[in-house]
């Protein structure tokens, strides 16, 4: 039977086996492959979106837990790019080869939506085991505050 849910404002269904990892359902049946798969156990933070506004690791999330509720992903963050972080993020030229990119953004949007004027400690508190291998944590960090900032 298929598993509906919203993703980013529209109702969508999937005929996905039940305990299919939510990631998959996003990038190969729904194909927004905005969302990454690195280790696949819950543990880098590439794979992360929102589910009902709180951060979700869709690498080990079945998508039968997502049923009758409300998904986001990078893809659906702004409409047209201009969510606070997006612009911070090209104005600090955050990116480097880009793959953590989209967990970074959807984990730090749940902490400006939260508290929109963190503090540095609280910032770094809350981006901890979103994993960077090229590095990029201190552009990270400039980019969070810059967004709190110019929100
Ligand atoms: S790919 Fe999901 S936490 Fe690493
Ligand atoms: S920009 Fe390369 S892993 Fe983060």
């Amino acid at each position: 039977m298929a598993i509906a849910f919203d993703l980013n404002g529209e109702r969508v269904s999937t005929d996905a086996a039940p305990d299919t990892p939510l990631i998959w359902v996003l990038r190969e049946h729904l194909r927004l492959t905005g969302t990454k798969f690195s280790c696949g156990s819950g543990v880098c933070g590439a794979c992360t979106v929102h589910l009902d506004g709180a951060t979700l690791r869709s690498c080990i999330a079945p998508v039968a837990t997502v049923e009758g509720r409300s998904v986001t992903t990078i893809e659906g963050l702004s409409a047209d790019r201009s969510h606070p972080l997006q612009k911070a993020w090209i104005a600090e030229q955050v990116p480097q080869c880009g793959y953590c990119q989209s967990g970074q953004i959807m984990q730090a949007a749940t902490l400006l939506k939260q508290n929109p004027s963190p503090t540095r400690d609280e910032i770094i508190q809350h981006m901890d085991g979103i994993l960077c291998r090229c590095g990029t944590y201190g552009r990270i960090l400039r980019a969070i505050e810059r967004a709190a900032e110019e929100g």
